[in-house]
């Protein structure tokens, strides 16, 4: 089997250069911890403000304890600052509904530790050999715990979007699409491509190795369903219709009265939502957020398609029909710009259909990077040849049916978190996630030349 190879700047930076980009990283994901946490007064960062979610106070202190551990300690080989903590930051430990009951670092202290372990971790970072273990090669666990910095504070936006009261957070609007309609959808040829990556430097151990993957022609949407369309199959009664949905979503849709998309409200005229305490009519032209894997498929279902599956996802997103290899972005193998996608929290929603042309792939598939995370009907699992790094708890212990798999990141995900490869996994029920999807088919008789 032969694995088409790949490029990557990373692999091209000077020690001195690899040290100075882990740096600007980790500033960037600071930057963002302290925006989240400094947007709301003490009392808000220790409660909590819905069961799903841990207090804001606790993500704060988490991060640094995972900072911690595997900077200041593991790769920097130093004493531990607050060993008698590490237990209460241990999301294995605690469930999120319990977190608020522990004796946990108020603000203040939170704050502090943080800035501490940032101090040390930056003096490890100076300092550390950059080779000589999986670890500290091409500075992997500095990008492992900056993607961990950031994924969490993806999590706190998600909290801000549960608390009540006024709005605190603040961004400009996203860009328009051009006025040009984008075709519905596009074919996408059959054939081997090259998923998961072995050369990226600082993807996770479940985007590993890179394999190749026969995925035959199917017919995938340019862009993510927007609220438009689900409002279709809202008022045509979809939510009624057993037809459309699992047993499971059945059950689930009855157990819980789910209507609508969470935060959204029928109020006369039309639907109404709450996003970040805005409250608004509904966006017709923006990609729908904050359904479940459940709503996504018997949405599909009605539509007469079906969600893509994740080795479909990838290809869309990767394959240069042109030279055979895989490609890092849908655009290329350059870094996401402003330009690209809508990512790290620079606009609080996502952007209408279409308002990225300079993010599209090769065939034409929009947004596939930004905007929603997007269900794939996939369950999570390990890639042959999966290796566990650096501990089983990163990913393997969540294999199995019971999670599917989300791909491209969402307005909240930030640049470093992000890429062609990554894989995020969720349970079918949840919602208060940032994301969304898109419909995928087989081709019609005719279509395949
Ligand atoms: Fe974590």
């Amino acid at each position: 089997m032969s694995v088409t190879p790949e490029h990557n700047p990373l692999l091209e930076l000077s020690p001195q250069n690899l040290r100075a980009h882990a740096a600007e990283a980790l500033t960037r994901a600071r930057a963002r911890s302290i925006a989240l946490t400094d947007a709301v007064d003490d009392e808000d960062l220790v409660r909590q403000h819905s069961k799903l979610m841990s207090p804001l106070v606790w993500d704060l202190a988490h991060i640094g304890s995972q900072e911690e551990l595997w900077l200041v300690r593991d790769v920097g080989g130093r004493e531990p600052l607050r060993p008698e903590i590490d237990d209460l930051y241990d999301a294995f430990q605690h469930a999120r509904a319990d977190r608020p009951s522990l004796p946990l670092l108020g603000p203040a202290e939170a704050r502090a530790y943080v800035r501490e372990v940032r101090e040390k971790a930056f003096d490890v970072l100076e300092k550390a050999p950059l080779e000589g273990s999986r670890l500290t090669e091409s500075a992997f666990a500095f990008g492992m715990i900056t993607q961990h910095e950031q994924q969490h504070d993806e999590t706190m936006l998600a909290t801000h979007q549960l608390r009540q009261g006024e709005p605190v957070l603040h961004a400009p609007e996203p860009p328009r699409p051009p006025a040009a309609r984008l075709p519905a959808e596009v074919l996408i040829p059959g054939g081997r491509f090259t998923m998961g990556t072995t050369a990226e430097p600082w993807a996770l151990d479940n985007e590993r190795p890179a394999h190749e993957v026969d995925v035959p022609a199917f017919v995938l949407d340019t862009a993510p369903v927007t609220c438009g369309a689900y409002v279709e199959f809202l008022d045509s009664g979809g939510y009624q219709d057993r037809r459309f949905w699992s047993e499971a979503g059945w059950a689930y849709l009855n157990d819980h009265a789910i209507t609508a998309p969470r935060f959204w409200r029928r109020e006369p005229g039309g639907w109404w939502r709450t996003r970040f305490g805005v409250h608004e009519p509904v966006p017709s032209g923006e990609p729908v957020v904050h359904v479940s894997f459940h709503e996504a498929e018997a949405y599909a279902r009605w539509a007469g398609k079906r969600l893509p599956t994740e080795p479909e996802w990838e290809k869309a997103a990767r394959h240069d029909p042109v030279s055979g290899r895989s490609r890092r972005f849908p655009w290329g193998d350059e870094e996401p710009t402003a330009e690209h996608a809508n990512l790290g929290q620079r606009h609080l929603r996502p952007a209408a259909a279409g308002a990225y042309p300079a993010g599209a792939s090769p065939l034409g598939v929009h947004q596939l990077i930004g905007d929603v995370w997007e269900w794939t009907s996939t369950s999570f699992h390990g890639y042959p040849g999966f290796s566990a790094f650096p501990y089983r708890e990163y990913s393997e212990v969540f294999f199995g049916p019971e999670y599917k798999v989300l791909r491209g990141g969402s307005f909240g995900t930030d640049a470093a978190a992000i890429r062609g490869t990554f894989r995020n996994w969720d349970y079918p029920i949840r919602r208060q996630i940032f994301a969304g999807f898109r419909c995928a088919r087989d081709p019609r008789p005719g279509e395949v030349t």
